[in-house]
């Protein structure tokens, strides 16, 4: 338990209100290997974000802590990169120019000018974005901007990888397109992942674990999925894979059996935002 790369340990969170204080999360115990990656699933609203924003730092854990490589951290920091839903990328930069910033931050006293301007255009062809260099974020796709947005991340050297739903505003293909560049990186690179998603197959087809969350409030995790298909992985191959629909069929009996939710039925079908329709994360990558 101790000698785990991340720790997430005995996390509660009680959030202010204007009434009695709200209990959002109760004792988070999570240790995560070096290079793992894992998936936090659960409902919406069951307290996903808050515990990636406590590993990220910008959230304070009421009870229990973070512990990276040993030490405790609480506060944001280069070696806890996130990749929000929505990039979250500078609109007056270039692509080159954001995922420069970030690398100017975090090497500017070991790198030479070269070797960060080596490093961003690396980062840059990992994602397949090095032929968009000069475009600004308005100029490009939102799939384009997430690559933008992971490369920027990957740039920074985290010791860990954090995602908030890094696909879930994107259509089923370029999800698609992003789900098997990030494996390829992954697998490359070795990174250590902590990803949310709403998306079952998504869960099952990128993680090494699957972390499922209980209802909130006092959320909890639920269930751990050890999910051991050999890599690496083909979505094509998979979808008729026995194991593959075995472990899909455990996640879907714990949402929608164990932590049924009424008041919020998970993404069976689709939910829609800016009167875009999402993908149905259920049924679209199986077929
Ligand atoms: N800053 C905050 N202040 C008060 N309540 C919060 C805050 N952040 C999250 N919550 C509450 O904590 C619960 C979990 O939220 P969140 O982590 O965003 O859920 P998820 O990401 O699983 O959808 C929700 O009830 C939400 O309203
Ligand atoms: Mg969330």
């Amino acid at each position: 338990m101790n000698n785990s790369y991340l720790l997430i340990s005995s996390v509660g969170i009680e959030f202010e209100t204007d009434n009695e204080p709200f209990r959002a999360l109760q004792d988070i115990n999570l240790p995560i290997q070096k290079g793992e990656f894992i998936s936090l699933i659960g409902h919406s609203g069951c307290g996903k974000s808050t515990v990636l924003n406590i590993v990220a730092g910008l959230y304070q854990a009421t009870e229990g802590g973070i512990i990276l490589e040993g030490k405790e951290v609480n506060e944001p920091g280069p070696d806890r990169a996130v990749v929000f839903q929505n990039h979250a990328l500078l609109p007056w930069l270039t692509v080159y120019q954001n995922v420069e910033l970030a690398v100017k931050r975090v090497f500017k006293k070991t790198k030479t000018k070269t070797e960060m301007h080596d490093w961003v255009l690396h980062n840059l062809s990992l994602v397949h974005m090095d032929h968009a260099l000069h475009k600004l974020p308005g100029e490009i796709s939102g799939g384009m901007k997430q690559r933008v947005g992971i490369a920027r991340c990957l740039a920074m050297q985290p010791k860990v990888l954090l995602m908030d739903e890094p696909f879930g505003a994107l259509d089923a293909l370029t999800r698609a397109h992003l789900q098997d560049s990030l494996m390829e990186i992954q697998g490359r690179l070795g990174n250590t992942v902590v990803m949310i998603t709403h998306d079952v197959d998504e869960a099952v087809l990128l993680s090494d674990r699957i972390v499922m969350m209980t209802n909130g409030p006092a959320a909890t995790i639920g269930e751990i999925l050890d999910v051991k298909l050999p890599r690496p992985r083909d979505r094509l191959a998979l979808a008729e894979d026995p194991d593959f629909i075995h472990y899909r069929q455990q996640v879907l009996k714990f949402l929608y059996e164990k932590q049924k939710n009424p008041a919020s039925p998970l993404s069976i079908n689709s939910s829609s935002k800016n009167g875009e329709t999402e993908h149905s994360s259920v049924s679209a990558d199986a077929a």
